[in-house]
Parts: C-alpha cells; structure tokens; sequence
C-alpha cells in the first residue's frame, strides 16, 4: 500500500511509521491522520507486526502539531468534529491498539505532536526534543486528547501549567515530568526503540495485548482497572501462548511465542 504522508517498513516483526511531511515539520493534516489511522488498523492484524515505532522524517520534528493551516477558518461544528474524528480515528486507536507501539521523538512535539506521543504506550526523546501544548497561543485548547493524556501521565498541576503558558520543555525536563521514558543522544534514538522493541518482541504478544487493556482500564470512567486485571488475568490461561511460556520455563528453554 502506497501512502503520500507517511513511510512504512517491516523489519525483524518491528513496523516503523514514519511521518513524512519534513516541510510542514510534519503537521497532522486530515490526510496524514487517515493514513495514519489505516496502517496502524493493518499492523493490528498482521501477525508479521509485533511492535510499532513511530517517528518523524527529519532532524527537527516528531510532529509540530495539527495542521493549523487546514483549520484556520473552521466553524464550531467543524472544530468538534476535528477532535472527535481525531479521537476515534487515530488517538483512540493508537491507545487501545493490542500491539506496543513506541514514539521516537526526534525534535518539536507540539500540540498534537505530542497528543499522539502520549497516545503511544512508551516514548523516547532525543536531547533536541522539545515538548509542549501552544494550543492556547492560537486561541484553541488541546483537542486531540492533550489535557486528559498530560494529566494522566505528569500530574493535573503540570498539565494546567503547561497548557496555560503553552510553553515547550526540553527532552530532559520531560523525562523529570514522567512525559518521556528514555532521553537519548539524537543519533541513538533509533538504536534505544529498537532495543526496548527487541525485548518486548521476545515476549508473549498475546499477554502483551491484555497487559495493555489492563492498564489503560484504570484511565477509563466507569471501569475498574483492578476487575478488568482479574479477567485478563483468568483469559491468559486460555490462550496457547501461556501454555508455551510454561512449558518452556519448565522445560528451561526459551519461549517460543505463537502469539495465540
Ligand atoms: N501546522 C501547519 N504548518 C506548520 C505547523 C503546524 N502545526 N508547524 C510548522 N508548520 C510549517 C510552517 O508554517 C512552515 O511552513 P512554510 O515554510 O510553508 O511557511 C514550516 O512548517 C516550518 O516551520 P517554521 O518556519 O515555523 O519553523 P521554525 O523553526 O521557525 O519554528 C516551530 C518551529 C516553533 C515548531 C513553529 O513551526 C511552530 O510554532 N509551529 C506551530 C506549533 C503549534 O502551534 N502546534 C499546535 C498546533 S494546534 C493543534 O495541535 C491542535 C490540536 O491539539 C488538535
């Protein structure tokens, strides 16, 4: 499948997705997030994909945010329905996806950069990064999920400080907010996703997959994170790749993962 904003590759059961708008530091335009939204719904089922790293083509962006050109003269209606189809189409999806998906920011992460960062289950930053939410210099808010997202990982009083100036930290600052996992030189970044890629993959992708539900359970109104444990938990013992892990722990020899 050919895409015109972002770049694919499988290697080694590792998809990369590039987001390829270097010019525009690789805004999100409508097109961008459709393209986005397809490949990781195709990763979802291809057996071949065992973890996804996403990145931005270029040395100075991961993402610098929503396309403001495509929404400049948006009506109210419009602008509800940017968010929501946002939500569901990609944000949502990335969050709820079975399969760990891993951001490699490599330079601004703004605004909707850094929504879609912090819909990623981990995320690495280069030593150029520079993090932030400018919603509120443009006369908007975060819409792709940035003030629920921020709040859940650095704190409620971080999130109002950083949406309100709309000011931008650096990669270091970031990883003191609990914002980024990892801070590496810029020429390692890729090197440190594939290494946490390379040990996830040695693991059960179908335990992998409710460990995710589990955890994202305790973020979500109404759900108790502790029950959906209890029965993800109870599933696991259903599935082949349990009875692989155990019989290769007692056979002491190395899991071999059918991902069942
Ligand atoms: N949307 C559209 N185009 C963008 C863009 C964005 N978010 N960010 C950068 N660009 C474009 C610029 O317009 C410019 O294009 P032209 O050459 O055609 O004019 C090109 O990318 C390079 O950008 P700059 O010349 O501005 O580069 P710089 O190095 O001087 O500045 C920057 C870099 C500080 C990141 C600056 O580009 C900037 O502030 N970008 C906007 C960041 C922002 O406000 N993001 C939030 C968007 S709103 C949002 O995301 C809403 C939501 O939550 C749903």
């Amino acid at each position: 499948m050919s895409y015109n904003n972002i770049l694919t590759e499988v290697k080694e059961q590792v998809l990369y997705i590039t987001i390829n708008r270097p010019k525009q530091l690789n805004a999100l335009n409508k097109e961008t997030i459709d393209e986005l939204s397809t490949a990781f719904n195709k990763a979802e089922s291809d057996a071949d994909v065992r973890v996804i790293i996403l990145t931005g083509s270029g040395d100075k962006a991961f993402v610098a945010g929503a396309d403001i050109k495509e929404f400049a003269d948006f009506s109210i209606e419009q602008g509800k329905q940017l968010a929501a189809q946002g939500h569901e189409k990609l944000f949502n999806l990335v969050e709820n996806l079975s399969k760990p998906v891993i951001a490699a920011i490599n330079g601004f992460a703004l605004g909707g950069g850094l929504e879609l960062a912090m819909s990623c289950h981990i995320r690495i930053a280069s030593d150029n990064a520079k993090v932030g939410l400018p919603e509120v210099t443009l006369g908007v808010i975060p819409g792709y999920g940035g003030t629920q997202r921020l709040a859940q990982l650095a704190g409620k009083g971080k999130a109002m400080e950083m949406v309100m100036t709309g000011g931008m930290i650096k990669a270091d600052e970031a990883m003191e907010w609990g914002l980024v996992n990892h801070v590496t030189f810029a020429s390692e970044l890729m090197e440190k996703a594939d290494e946490l890629a390379n040990k996830i993959k040695k693991n059960s992708p179908v335990a992998i997959g409710k460990a995710i539900t589990a955890i994202n359970a305790g973020f979500k109104d109404g759900i108790n994170g502790f029950d959906v444990e209890i029965e993800q938990f109870g599933l696991a013992f259903g599935t082949e790749d349990f009875k692989e892990g155990t019989t290769a722990f007692i056979e002491k020899r190395k899991a071999d993962f059918p991902g069942k």
